[in-house]
């Protein structure tokens, strides 16, 4: 029996995995307080049912030249190859078959170049900017040479916030393994002979894919020599990653508007207003209370991507009507990997389209 709707899928999710990897996806930081403003803050905007309109609703957008048959995007998520066996590759597989773009993370265990290879379709690749301008300079070279034309840099990253939880369940960085965890890991045998089994059959633990040959380390922490991520980023960075990346363009966790203006300046082609699901700053506002403002700013033709917090059709819409084109997927996408595998990922994309077509064929407008 499949998923009819996220929380459904959330639920399997959770009976499926390890709680240290169900909690890693699932839950916020510090006292999660983004985690309930941004629900809360998707929920409190209505909307007013406008009638008669004779126009059926039209799913379709235009971003950066593409036209996407529906405004969803698989965001960048470390980790979906520890959801599932080489889980990026049925994310990206579902995705393709819908016609939306899949997005490769810096932090994945499943190479760009597989993914590329076994999966193709449209391909984004997400940077988190390494010390050292040769390391994150040649892990674009490994995305371009895939044939990838569009970016996301995430910018909204400074520090690894505290989660209490993520330590208690052993799956900081690296994850330690102790008797809780183990007791976690054999208590769920599925999980256990799909991704922990079958990647020892193909020769070990899981592996950060992207990182430099000399720091590729195992989820364990274990060899390689340890690569940072940059301290004190700035635009100087966003910068030199424009001068670099020769294809489009986006910066992503933006909530301020004079941050979207200065992207803008920078020559991004497009920007995420996220707050990385809640995942980062718990002092956080929630992206749809910016997303109005920030399009003021930027005017009405700049490309605005929008996340967090997205359970639903209704909440795409939601966010849309404040402004974004087009919105990222995140935890919706790895419960949905985790309950039913590329299946899952593609009833996932159905349900939302679905959801999505029934909010809008109501012609609802947002007042203020
Ligand atoms: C488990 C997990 C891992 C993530 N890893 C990354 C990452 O490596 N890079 C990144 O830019 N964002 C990452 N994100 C943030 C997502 O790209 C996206 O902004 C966020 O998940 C949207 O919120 P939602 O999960 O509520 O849909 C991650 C999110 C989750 C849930």
């Amino acid at each position: 029996m499949t998923f009819l709707d996220f929380e459904e899928a959330r639920a399997m999710a959770r009976r499926r995995l390890p709680r240290g990897i169900f909690e890693y996806i699932d839950r916020g930081t510090e006292a999660e307080t983004a985690l309930a403003r941004g629900r809360a803050a998707l929920d409190d905007v209505t909307l007013v049912q406008r009638v008669l309109t004779g126009t059926p609703p039209d799913p379709t957008v235009s971003l950066f030249g593409r036209q996407l048959p529906l405004p969803l995007i698989m965001a960048p998520t470390a980790f979906a190859g520890l959801v599932r066996h080489r889980g990026d590759i049925g994310l990206a597989k579902a995705a393709r078959a819908a016609g939306i773009p899949f997005s490769v993370a810096t932090e994945a265990v499943v190479a760009v170049e597989d993914v590329a290879r076994e999966a193709g379709g449209d391909l984004w690749f997400q940077l988190y900017m390494w010390e050292g301008r040769e390391n994150w300079q040649r892990l674009l070279d490994r995305a371009r040479d895939c044939g990838i034309d569009t970016l996301f840099f995430t910018v909204d990253t400074p520090v690894f916030p505290k989660k209490v939880f993520n330590i208690r369940n052993g799956f900081g960085l690296p994850m330690k393994f102790g008797w809780r965890n183990m007791a976690d890991v054999a208590t769920h045998p599925r999980w256990t002979a799909d991704v922990l089994g079958r990647s020892l059959l193909q020769g070990g633990l899981p592996r950060f894919a992207h990182y430099p040959p000399a720091a590729r380390r195992s989820v364990l922490g274990r060899g390689g020599v340890s690569l940072s991520h940059k301290p004190g980023l700035s635009w100087d960075d966003a910068k030199a990653v424009r001068d670099y990346w020769p294809g489009k363009l986006v910066l992503k966790g933006i909530m301020h508007p004079d941050d979207a203006l200065c992207a803008q300046k920078t020559g991004a082609d497009g920007i995420v207003v996220s707050s990385h699901g809640a995942r980062n700053f718990d002092s956080t506002v929630a992206p749809i209370t910016m997303l109005p403002a920030i399009r003021k700013a930027v005017g009405p033709d700049f490309p605005l991507l929008a996340d967090s917090g997205v359970r639903t059709g209704a909440d795409v819409l939601k966010l849309m009507l404040a402004g974004a084109d087009v919105v990222l997927l995140g935890r919706a996408m790895l419960y949905a990997l985790a309950a039913d595998g590329e299946r899952g990922a593609a009833n996932m994309i159905a349900i939302i389209a679905e959801e999505l077509a029934q909010a809008k064929a109501f012609s609802p407008v947002r007042l203020q």
